[in-house]
C-alpha cells in the first residue's frame, strides 16, 4: 500500500507535460481487438487501467506488448476467446468497451460486469439497449454479461441520457453492422473523436463523432492501424488547478487547449490568468486574488464532471461562496468529507455542494475515495499549510502517470512512501 506525502504551500512553477488520455486509451485498446490483425497505438499513458487491459488482452489471447513504455502492439490475428471473465476486467470500468468490440467482430461476447470508480449507480442499459437494436440478444447472468447475434443490423438509436460508454460502445458494434445506424443525441466528448478517427483509420466508415448525430456505414472487416492518443483533458486540467491553487505560474503542454474551455473560462472567473498557444496553456495564478464562482457540470463541452473534485479543492480557498451543482453522477461528493478534514467548509445536499472559501487549508491525514477525488486530495494537500499524508494512492496510479515526479519537477514537495 502506498501514501503519498505531501508538504504544501509551494508555488508550482514550470512546465509540465501532458500524457494520453485514459478514456481514450481504454477504449482504443478494445477498438484495437475488432481487427484480425495488428495496432500500434502511441502517446498511451503508463497507468494502470493500461496495463490492467494490457494483461486483459494478453489472457484473452491477444498478443499485446509494449514497444516502449507509451507504445503498445496488439496482435489480435489469433484471437479466439471471446469470454473474458477474469479478475482484471472487474477492476476496470471501461472493459465494457469488450463487448462491443468482440460483439462487432464475433458477434458474439462475454464480460464480467465492470468496476472502476463508485460515484453512484453506473448502469449500463443503454449500451444493452444499442446493442438489442442492432439485433443482438442480451443476457445478464450474475456478474456477466453475454451478447450474441447471427448477424448485426444498422438501426436508429436514440439515446435517452448523453453517455459516453454507450455512445462509444455501440459505435464499435455498429462498425461491423450491415448497413447504416445513426447513433442521436450523442455525446461529442473528444475521445468519442479520437476512437471514431481510430475505427476510421481501420476502414470504418463514421461520420458525425462530435456532433449530436453519428452515422455510421457498417463493413465487413477491418485492418491494422498505427495510431496517436489525444492528450488527457483531465490530467491538463488538473495540473491547470494545481498551478492555481498554489498561486504558482505553470505550462501545461502537449494537450489540445480547446478541449481545455469550460475549465478556462471558469479559472478566469475566478481571477486566474490564462495565456493560451497552440498546444499548451500557462496558468497563472502568481498574482491573483481567488474569488468564489458556480459551476454545473456538463456532458462535453460543458464543465466536465471529473474535474469537479479538483475545482472543488479550489473553490475551498477563493473567497466567498461557491456553488457546485453536480449532473452525471449522484455520489460524487464522497471526496468532501476528506476535504473537510483540511477544513474546508462544504456542505452538500444531493446535487449540491455549497463551498464556504476560507483564506487557509491545514494539511490532514486522508484517503482518495476514487481517482478523481485523489487528484483533489494532492491539490489541497499541495495548497494547505503543514503536511498531509494520502492513503489508497492506488484509486491515483489508475488514471495519472508518475503522478508524484510530475508535481515534484514542477517543485511541489512531494514523496511516495511504501508501507
Ligand atoms: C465516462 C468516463 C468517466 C466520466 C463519465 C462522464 C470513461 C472510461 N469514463 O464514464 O470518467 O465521469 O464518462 O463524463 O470514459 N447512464 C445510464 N445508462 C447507461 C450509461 C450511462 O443511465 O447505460 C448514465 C450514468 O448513470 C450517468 C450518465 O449516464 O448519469 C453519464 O454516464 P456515461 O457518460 O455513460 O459515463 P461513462 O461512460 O461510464
Amino acid at each position: 500500500m502506498d501514501k503519498l506525502l505531501v508538504r504544501g504551500q509551494n508555488k508550482l512553477s514550470g512546465t509540465v507535460m501532458i500524457s494520453g488520455a485514459k478514456n481514450a486509451a481504454v477504449a482504443v485498446i478494445p477498438a484495437a481487438i475488432m481487427a484480425e490483425d495488428i495496432c500500434v497505438i502511441d502517446n498511451l499513458p503508463y497507468i494502470e487501467d493500461v496495463k490492467c487491459l494490457n494483461i486483459t488482452l494478453n489472457k484473452m489471447g491477444v498478443i499485446c506488448s509494449y514497444k516502449d513504455k507509451h507504445t503498445l502492439k496488439i496482435d489480435s490475428s489469433n484471437l479466439k476467446n471471446v469470454s473474458v471473465t477474469f479478475d482484471e476486467v472487474r477492476r476496470m470500468r471501461a472493459s465494457y468497451y469488450l463487448l462491443g468490440a468482440l460483439l462487432a467482430r464475433f458477434k458474439r461476447a462475454e464480460v464480467a460486469m465492470p468496476g472502476g470508480c463508485n460515484f453512484g449507480t453506473r448502469p449500463i442499459d443503454l449500451h444493452l439497449k444499442g446493442f438489442r437494436a442492432l439485433g443482438a440478444k442480451v443476457e445478464i447472468d450474475g456478474e456477466i454479461v453475454r451478447v450474441y447475434a447471427d448477424k448485426l443490423v444498422g438501426a436508429n438509436i436514440y439515446m435517452d441520457t448523453v453517455s459516453v460508454g454507450a455512445t462509444i460502445n455501440i459505435m464499435l458494434a455498429a462498425t461491423m453492422a450491415e448497413g447504416t445506424t445513426e447513433i442521436e443525441n450523442a455525446a461529442k466528448e473528444p475521445h468519442i473523436v479520437d476512437v471514431a478517427n481510430f475505427l476510421n483509420m481501420m476502414g470504418a466508415k463514421i461520420k458525425g463523432a462530435g456532433t449530436d448525430v453519428i452515422r455510421i456505414t457498417g463493413v465487413e472487416n477491418l485492418h491494422g492501424a498505427e495510431y496517436t492518443i489525444i492528450p488527457d483533458q483531465i490530467e491538463a486540467g488538473t495540473y491547470m488547478i494545481a498551478a492555481a491553487i498554489t498561486h504558482g505560474k505553470v505550462i501545461v503542454k502537449n494537450i489540445i487547449p480547446k478541449h481545455m474551455d469550460s475549465l478556462s473560462a471558469k479559472l478566469i472567473e475566478i481571477g486566474v490568468n490564462i495565456n493560451e498557444g497552440d498546444d499548451y496553456i500557462e496558468v497563472d495564478s502568481t498574482n491573483s486574488k481567488l474569488k468564489s464562482t458556480s459551476i454545473k457540470t456538463m456532458a462535453y463541452p460543458g464543465f466536465p464532471t471529473d474535474l469537479q473534485p479538483q475545482i472543488a479543492a479550489l473553490l475551498s480557498i477563493c473567497e466567498g461562496t461557491s456553488m457546485i451543482t453536480e449532473n452525471i453522477w449522484d455520489k460524487r461528493y464522497q471526496y468532501t468529507d476528506e476535504l473537510k478534514r483540511f477544513g474546508a467548509k462544504i456542505n452538500v445536499e444531493g446535487r449540491i455542494a455549497i463551498i464556504e472559501g476560507i483564506s487557509e487549508l491545514s494539511g490532514a491525514d486522508v484517503e482518495a475515495t476514487d481517482l478523481r477525488a485523489g487528484a483533489a486530495m494532492i491539490l489541497a494537500a499541495l495548497a494547505a499549510r503543514g503536511e498531509t499524508t494520502i492513503s489508497a494512492v492506488k484509486y491515483i496510479d489508475r488514471g495519472y502517470e508518475e503522478v508524484e515526479h510530475k508535481f515534484s519537477q514542477l517543485g511541489a514537495d512531494i514523496k511516495r512512501v511504501s508501507v
